[in-house]
């Protein structure tokens, strides 16, 4: 079984941005990092790279055993066969996800998004000077889903892109089969090129099933350009290896017309071997990994019902990012600054994944349950002092 212990003080000596924001009575529960040891295989293959001092350009078959290696796990795990040679790697995703919006996109365009979304998304968006079509997710007793009619009613003439996350950061759901067929079909009538960030999809708890949208159909694959990476599954974002995948050739084509590869060049050797190594033999670890996230959201579910009924949480169907509703609790600042100040714990803050989730905050519980107790046993404090200061 492979180790998923690791110490408070271990964590703390990590030198990324997650560890390193906060002062020391800070626990930080933001940026999806993953607070546990690496796998043995992704190791294995860093250091291997370090031993044979093998840090010259990379092999010119380097990206093209990445892509293969790619498309044989997404056959493997959602019977969807992405041709390697439509497939080129960069760095990250959301250089990958910004090329596509200046290729195939310009100022004043209108951009589909689902909010509230992980805030790249946004900030691509107005940065770029493209314009918000924003379609939120509903929300139900049961919990998020897409809401297609309001999409048909928000796709106009001007419309040229959807930017889709699925798995979707930050509520946690995994679109089901009906919802991405729905989606699809506004695509191709309306004409748009769906970028589809499927960064979360290794992390599908079992009872859901990740589909590609450029699985359902021919027609939805030959607009949809398709980005992952092992990055947040085996916690190496440090490494910088993502791919993007083009549904077929002519969408390569405009996009390699538009945009240069050279413009964001390709990633680096620990990235690629590490990236070769997680898809290949890190499923064992995988799998505990996924263990303990699920032990994680059904602690917070049984925490929250206990101690803070009033905050809204629905159990995320993928990932380890908690979003909680805490517009009940009445407090008098945006929960993120509460938890920070009155439980010393860094949250994600709402306000940045929608222009009306002020009263949200995003827990990340890739964490051991004993950090993750300490984090809900603060928050539920500063909660509990609160109420009795109310009277
Ligand atoms: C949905 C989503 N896309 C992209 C990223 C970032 O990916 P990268 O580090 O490759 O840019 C994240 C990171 O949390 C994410 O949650």
């Amino acid at each position: 079984m492979p180790n998923m212990e690791i110490s408070l003080e271990a964590l703390r000596r990590r030198t990324g941005v997650k560890w390193t924001d906060y002062p020391e009575d800070v626990i930080p529960a933001w940026i999806a990092d993953l607070d546990f040891p690496v796998a043995e295989p992704i190791k294995q293959a860093v250091n291997d790279v370090m031993a044979r001092e093998d840090f010259g350009y990379i092999a010119r078959d380097a990206q093209l055993k990445l892509a293969q290696a790619y498309s044989e796990r997404m056959q493997a795990r959602c019977g969807w066969k992405p041709d390697p040679e439509l497939t080129q790697s960069f760095g990250d995703l959301i250089q990958a996800l910004r090329a596509a919006v200046a290729t195939f996109s310009d100022a004043g365009d209108g951009i589909v998004i689902q909010t509230p979304i992980y805030h790249p998304f946004l900030d691509i968006v107005s940065e770029m000077e493209r314009l918000l079509v924003d379609n939120p997710m509903q929300v139900g007793p049961q919990g998020y889903a897409v809401d297609v009619e309001g999409l048909k009613r928000s796709v106009t003439s001007d419309t040229r892109m959807l930017l889709l996350c699925n798995p979707h950061n930050p509520t946690g759901r995994v679109l089901t089969r009906r919802e991405l067929e729905q989606i699809a079909s506004i695509a191709i009538k309306n004409d748009l090129i769906v970028v589809s960030d499927e960064v979360h999809s290794d992390l599908v708890f079992p009872g859901q099933a990740h589909i590609p949208i450029a699985s359902l159909s021919p027609a939805i694959a030959k607009r949809t350009i398709t980005l992952s990476s092992a990055s947040k599954a085996f916690n190496i974002a440090g490494l910088k290896c993502a791919l993007m995948h083009f549904g077929h050739a002519d969408l390569m084509h405009r996009h390699l017309d538009g945009f240069h590869p050279r413009l964001l060049g390709p990633p680096n050797v620990f990235g690629i071997e590490a990236t070769l190594a997680a898809w290949r033999n890190g499923d064992d670890w995988l799998a505990a990994l996924l263990e303990q996230l699920d032990r994680n959201r059904n602690r917070i579910s049984e925490v929250l019902s206990e101690r803070a009924p009033e905050i809204r949480y629905f159990q995320p169907e993928a990932s380890f990012l908690a979003w909680l509703d805490c517009t009940s609790l009445e407090l008098d600042s945006a929960p993120y600054d509460f938890f920070l100040e009155e439980a010393r714990v860094g949250l994600s803050d709402g306000r940045e994944f929608s222009s009306y989730t002020d009263h949200f905050v995003r827990l990340n519980f890739a964490t051991p349950g004993p950090v993750l107790d300490e984090i809900l046993d603060r928050m539920m404090t500063a909660v509990a002092n609160r109420r009795r200061r109310a009277g």
